[in-house]
């Protein structure tokens, strides 16, 4: 338990797969916590043991939408779920108003030399960062590896044909869990020492994406096929699920670039949590039935 009854936290991307986990840390420890949904009333938050959430209605592209949410607020957990910083200035205005700490769920690709980053991802990421910075904010900056959770966008191919077919079997990335991210948000957000620091973050190992396909077969209790997939294929596959040609590309790219020189893992996880990052093998096994 940490920081209880002293603070009141603000979280946006509540609904989203990281946000949640920093709402459920933080009542767990005791602490005060708003959420942030753009649908209140279709935000459900589990009603176990823990604080109260109060759930409050706020669009990160209204800036001015964001002002009761902010009203007593400590800190904010901020999450971007954006591809663009054009939306940034005036949300960083309003917190400001109403605030002195942020912390920000950033990338770890985002690169500290001011080199132009070629992934339009991890651009926008370090764009925010800047802005953060000059805003004058108390501020943390999370930088996570890829999430395990982006596993899940395999589920259906999984559930209908027993099969992930993907680019980049042989790439090995030290993909982390949801909670771990969430373990250090809270953190972050609500005890003292962590301001104006950047935490890279990663899970405990790499594992390639056959590997990763290995570990759901073993949570689920069935066996799966792995199909690389051309790259012109998977570009058409991000082409299709919306995403601008030059992210499809930057994305390619990065990760043609991460099979040349992997990401190293680290154990700050555990630094600052005292508890071992989880591995993607815990991470399927919690998410089995999503694959089910
Ligand atoms: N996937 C990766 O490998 C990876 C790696 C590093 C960093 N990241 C970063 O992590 C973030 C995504 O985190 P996630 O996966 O937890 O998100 P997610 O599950 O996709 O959830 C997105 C959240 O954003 C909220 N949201 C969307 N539009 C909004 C708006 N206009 N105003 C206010 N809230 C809005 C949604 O809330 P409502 O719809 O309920 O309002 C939802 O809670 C991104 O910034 C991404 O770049 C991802």
């Amino acid at each position: 338990m940490y920081g209880v009854g002293e603070h009141m936290i603000l979280v946006t991307g509540a609904t989203g797969k990281v946000g949640r986990n920093v709402v459920e840390e933080l009542r767990e420890a005791g602490v005060a916590v708003r959420a942030l949904a753009r649908e209140p009333a279709a935000a459900e938050f589990d009603a176990r043991a823990g604080v109260d959430v109060e759930v409050m209605r706020g669009d990160l592209t209204d800036p001015r939408s964001l002002v009761p949410a902010l009203r007593g607020v400590d800190a904010v957990f901020l999450l971007w779920p954006f591809l663009t910083t054009k939306a940034a200035p005036p949300v960083l205005e309003v917190i400001g108003e109403h605030t002195r700490r942020i912390v920000y769920l950033s990338s770890q690709g985002v690169r500290d030399d001011g080199a132009v980053q070629a992934d339009p991802i991890n651009a926008f990421h370090a764009e925010m960062e800047r802005l953060i910075e000059r805003s004058g904010l108390e501020r943390t900056v999370l930088r996570p590896t890829g999430f395990a959770s982006n596993a899940l966008g395999w589920a259906e191919q999984i559930r209908e044909r027993d099969v992930v077919r993907q680019p980049f079997g042989d790439l090995a990335r030290p993909l982390i869990h949801e909670r771990d991210i969430a373990a250090v948000a809270a953190r972050a957000l609500a005890q003292p020492g962590h301001r104006g620091r950047t935490y890279v973050l990663t899970g405990p190992r790499s594992l390639t994406t056959r590997e990763q396909t290995d570990a759901i077969a073993e949570a689920i209790g069935r066996p799966l096929a792995f199909e690389e997939m051309p790259m012109e294929e998977a570009r058409a596959s991000m082409l299709a699920q919306g995403l601008p040609a030059e992210v499809a590309d930057g994305m390619l790219a990065a990760h043609a670039e991460m099979m040349r020189s992997p990401e190293p893992v680290n154990r700050k996880v555990e630094e600052l949590t005292g508890a071992p990052a989880r591995t993607f093998r815990e991470w399927a096994a919690d998410h089995a039935d999503e694959f089910r």
